[in-house]
């Protein structure tokens, strides 16, 4: 081997991090009958055939021994809903299968649910590897979900998205110089939600519901009942100013309610009006979906999420504040 180069193991691993991965929790049995797992990114796919794929363990992770003598050992390919699973599992010492619900599977290796794909192994080779031990193993048997995998980049975890087939001609004629352009995330932001609305546009005028309707009605099929100034202060995010006017009028209507408290409710007939929007609201959502793809729109959920954080003046918050009596 040439004389190693003594590079910054900081600078080293963050570009080793440029690499994405999926994240796996690898379990085995300990010489006790303990069961024993550790969170790894280092798995990769070997060879076909005969079926083998390989992963590393540090040499000072409390679990080597089990793996170096174990004879057996099942790889997790972890999901999206998984990453709680992927942080406990990669803390040293800690009571790993406490709550753990285990599956039978060919070997005494526990077998863990809801992962996107399981790889059940044999050990064949082990090779020293530096600080490492590289384990190649035979996979026994193996099986997938549809669930979507947990990815991990530049030491985040992070979400799988296809990349965009084709970029838009528009989208590069975008220059420096031109102010407003199709890059522009208010106008993305806006477009995408007007265009969104648009699908249950018919649906509101039909029932003869504005725009301002629409927010108080589905605000308080969340909430049971809420006082008129909370009702203005979760709508002021779209700009609207729900005065007791608009509330007298909805009261007016027969969808809403205002109880010896000063507090409006739904009526029946007014959560029926809002059920039926949001049915629509969801089935719209769900044909959109099938045209963009599962992962894009989770993709989307998480970043509009970080958006909404990333611009939030403080505005109360609808779905974590406790339900208002
Ligand atoms: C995303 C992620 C990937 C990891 N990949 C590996 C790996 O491939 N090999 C390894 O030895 N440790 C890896 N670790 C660290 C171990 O999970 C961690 O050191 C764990 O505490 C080892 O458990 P043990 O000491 O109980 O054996 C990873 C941690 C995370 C969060």
């Amino acid at each position: 081997m040439d004389t190693p180069q003594h590079f910054d193991p900081k600078d080293f691993r963050q570009a080793l991090g440029m690499f994405a991965t999926g994240v796996t929790i690898v379990t085995t049995r300990a010489g006790d009958g303990s069961p024993v797992g550790v969170t790894a990114n280092s798995f990769n796919s070997v060879s076909i055939d005969p079926p083998l794929v390989l992963w590393s363990l540090a040499k000072n992770a409390r679990s080597l021994d089990a793996f170096t003598t174990g004879e057996h050992w099942n790889v997790h390919i972890l999901s999206q809903e998984q990453e709680a699973l992927s942080n406990l599992f990669a803390r040293a010492g800690e009571d790993k299968f406490g709550q753990q619900q285990l599956e039978p599977g060919v070997s005494d290796a526990p077998l863990l649910p809801g992962c996107s794909a399981r790889f059940q192994c044999k050990t064949m080779f082990q090779y020293d590897g530096g600080d490492h031990i590289i384990f190649v193993g035979q996979v026994l048997s193996y099986d997938r979900t549809q669930r979507l995998p947990l990815l991990y980049v530049t030491g985040q975890y992070a979400l799988a998205s296809r990349k965009a087939l084709a970029v838009s001609t528009e989208a590069q004629a975008d220059t420096a110089d031109s102010l407003y352009s199709e890059n522009l995330l208010g106008y993305l932001l806006g477009r995408a939600h007007y265009q969104f609305l648009g699908g249950i546009r018919a649906l509101l005028n039909e029932r003869g519901l504005s725009d301002a309707d629409f927010f108080v009605l589905s605000l308080l099929s969340v909430r049971d009942s809420m006082a008129g100034a909370d009702i203005a202060a979760h709508i002021a995010y779209t700009g609207i100013d729900v005065g007791a006017v608009l509330l007298q009028q909805l009261c007016d209507r027969g969808l809403l309610q205002k109880n010896e408290h000063a507090a409006y409710s739904l009526t029946d007939s007014g959560r029926d009006s809002i059920l039926h929007v949001i049915a629509a609201a969801k089935a719209e959502e769900a044909d959109v979906l099938e045209r963009m793809g599962e992962a894009e729109a989770a993709l989307l959920r998480n970043l509009l999420k970080q958006f909404i954080r990333a611009t939030d003046p403080g505005l109360p918050k609808l779905w974590t504040a406790p339900v208002a009596s």
